[in-house]
């Protein structure tokens, strides 16, 4: 990618081979740049990334379209506004503090287990390669995910194909039947959320009850927000995590001598999963849109302006973390802003990681991944997600 910061598209850098020469150019450059072509204000440096997540002026949605026009009225566009994700202040702040303290608990050893099991079944038989792989990081991640929510085994594969119909309302290029999908996938997710938490108060100690107790505790009484919260769970697992197995196995393909280190020593692969979600992270930008009149870096913001903010080049940021460029294992005070910051920060960064570096090791001991060096690979067309495609 030519690293001229005037001369891209930043929107298609986080499928682009290699868009890091280009995000050390932008985040070297004024701390808010103009991006005329799409009137978008970008922001790069890890500093003026994370001014704009704390200031309370740029929002996570316009204010004028609290929900995408186009699942308005629909199960997904329900699912939608009541996501935390989605949502500023009260309906914000009480579910956020429910659902980090519901994840914060969690035993992240059984879902390491879990996760190896599942990966195992999933992978079949041989190295596993190609489309398959692809396939395979897409769905184990939010099966641990569903599976740790209790639903049933035999269930989990059906929860990865409703996933994937669900997040396809997601991208503004979606068309009238992915929509349709995303709608009867959302609803679908519903009933049985519902189901399964009527089933939870007979079951103390399952993680559907302690979702229902941190919620109680902390001021929420939304059933339905808390339904949606749950599908909510699963939309943040999917494609963000299938991201961070399929660039932890780049790197295994890439980085000198990294395949031979992990292999001796598999127990630092969390480790690696915690480097590459720097290095080369899942999610390269987010978005917040300008409420009322503001100052970013002395740059004067006006409501209805759009400000994109580059994680993945925060993270490469020498400020942020020295020696950015370079893949360490053992990196003392690593800062990953590809979890996000601030009040939106993501509360499921130890359990995403916990389940790529299982499913990782879940390959890499059963010799599935044995010739990862001679992988090769392409990545999705995404505005901000930076997922592989695996051609071989
Ligand atoms: C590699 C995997 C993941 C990545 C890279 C990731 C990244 C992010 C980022 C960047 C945000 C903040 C977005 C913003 O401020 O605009 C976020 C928010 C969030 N993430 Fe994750 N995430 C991952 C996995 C997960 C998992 C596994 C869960 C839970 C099961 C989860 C739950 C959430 C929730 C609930 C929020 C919204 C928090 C809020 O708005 O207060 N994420 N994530």
């Amino acid at each position: 990618m030519n690293p001229d910061p005037n001369s891209e598209n930043i929107l298609a850098a986080s499928a682009h081979r290699n868009p890091y020469p280009y995000y050390a150019a932008l985040a070297a450059g004024p701390a808010l740049v103009f991006d005329a072509p799409r009137k978008l204000w970008i922001a790069s440096s890890a500093a003026s990334v994370k001014e704009v997540l704390g200031n309370p002026a740029c929002r996570v949605r316009p204010v004028t379209e609290p929900v995408p026009a186009a699942i308005v009225g629909s199960a997904a566009g329900e699912v939608f506004g009541h996501l935390v994700r989605m949502n500023e202040g009260l309906r914000h702040d009480a579910p956020k503090v429910a659902l980090q303290r519901f994840l914060a608990v969690v035993d992240l050893d059984r879902v390491q287990d879990r996760t190896e099991a599942l990966a195992l079944q999933t992978a079949g038989e041989g190295v596993l390669r190609g489309e398959a792989l692809s396939r395979w990081a897409f769905e184990v991640p939010v099966m641990a995910v569903a599976d740790l929510l209790g639903f049933d085994e035999a269930e989990l594969p059906q929860v990865a194909r409703w996933m994937g119909d669900f997040v396809a309302c997601l991208s503004p290029l979606s068309t009238p039947d992915q929509l349709a999908a995303a709608s009867d996938a959302a609803s679908a997710l519903l009933e049985r959320f519902s189901d399964l938490v009527q089933r939870s108060a007979a079951q103390p100690g399952s993680a559907l009850e302690r979702l229902q107790h941190e919620a109680a505790q902390s001021g929420w009484h939304d059933a339905q927000a808390l339904l949606c919260n749950a599908v909510g769970l699963l939309s943040q697992t999917y494609e963000a995590t299938a991201g961070l197995i399929g660039n932890s196995i780049t790197a295994l393909a890439t980085q000198p001598g990294l395949l031979d280190t992990i292999a001796r020593e598999p127990g630092k692969l969390l480790q690696m999963v915690h480097e590459v979600s720097r290095h080369d992270p899942s999610i390269h930008n987010t978005r917040r849109f300008v409420a009322e009149p503001t100052q970013v870096a002395g740059v004067a913001l006006q409501a209805g302006d759009v400000v994109l903010l580059v994680l993945a080049a925060a993270g490469r940021d020498p400020l942020c973390n020295t020696r950015p460029d370079e893949f360490l294992l053992e990196r003392p005070d690593r800062e990953v802003p590809g979890f996000g910051h601030g009040a939106h920060q993501c509360p499921g960064q130890a359990l995403a990681c916990a389940i790529a570096a299982s499913a990782v090791r879940a390959l890499l001991v059963s010799g599935r991944l044995k010739d990862a060096a001679s992988f090769s690979w392409g990545y999705r067309p995404s505005m901000n997600a930076r997922i592989p495609v695996f051609t071989a």
